[in-house]
């Protein structure tokens, strides 16, 4: 029985540890049939994922996962807040089935033939069967506070303060003017980290991804001139 999407928000955690025992054909057929409907943030740009081994990655520590999700996209502007965003909505689904997930910024794929023509290689999600329990309360997440990530807190916000990111970093901020909220990505300190800007970019679009998830009949994005914030990008403009 699969839970809502949104449901998953406050229950979700990275899971590190997996059981080993592969994940079933059926059921990798319906988690590749959900990554090609998620919705994306830029429609016009083009994303596939592709089901791979263990022994097709390279990755720095002893994971059990027998297969992880290649994610690959067109290089064109956005293109990494679009994978943030439609791969957290395959990273909610994956906890929705019982099975246990993460992002793997570290990990990067052997040179076995996985490519996909016209896509550049961007991340990799490990998942798999997993004994680790759903966080049980809110508790459990180690985040920044309201105050924090916006001008104004916002119980609205609360989905995106929630959001996993690269080194737990949560490079968002939000701002507000009438019913609208502008988005931006922290860029202080980034200029001596190259690798964690192309991440921070995939983190505002899983930040995006569970303010979607959490209201996915209103959820509205569009880029226009946000007002300047020193130190930040501006990254685009929502309604709830
Ligand atoms: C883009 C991205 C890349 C990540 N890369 C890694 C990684 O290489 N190794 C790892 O152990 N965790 C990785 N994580 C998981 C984060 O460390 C984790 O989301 C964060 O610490 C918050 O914890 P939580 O997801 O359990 O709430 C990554 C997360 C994101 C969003």
């Amino acid at each position: 029985m699969m839970t809502p999407l949104a449901d998953m928000i406050p229950r979700r955690r990275s899971v590190r540890k997996y059981t080993g025992e592969a994940v079933s054909g059926s059921d990798l057929e319906t988690i590749q049939s959900f990554c090609a409907n998620a919705t994306p943030l830029f429609p016009e740009i083009q994303v596939q994922a592709k089901i791979v081994q263990k022994e097709q990655v390279r990755f720095y520590l002893p994971w059990k996962t027998p297969q992880l999700l290649a994610i690959f996209s067109e290089n064109k502007p956005g293109f990494l807040e679009n994978v943030g965003f439609i791969f957290q909505q395959v990273d909610l689904f994956l906890q929705s089935m019982g099975l246990g997930s993460c992002w793997l910024g570290l990990g990067k794929l052997r040179d076995v033939g996985v490519d996909v023509e016209g896509m550049e290689f961007v991340i990799l999600m490990a998942f798999g069967h997993t004994n680790e329990p759903l966080r049980g309360d809110i508790s459990q997440f180690q985040r920044k506070s309201p105050q924090e990530i916006a001008d104004i807190p916002d119980r609205r916000l609360e989905p995106a303060r929630l959001a996993p990111s690269s080194t737990n970093s949560q490079p968002w901020y939000f701002t507000h003017e009438g019913d609208k909220i502008h988005v931006y990505q922290n860029e202080a300190g980034l200029l001596r980290h190259k690798m964690l800007g192309k991440m921070n970019q995939i983190d505002i679009g899983i930040a995006l991804a569970q303010l979607y998830a959490a209201n996915p009949n209103s959820f509205r994005f569009q880029q226009t001139d946000g007002p300047a914030l020193k130190n930040h990008r501006y990254c685009g403009t929502i309604t709830l």
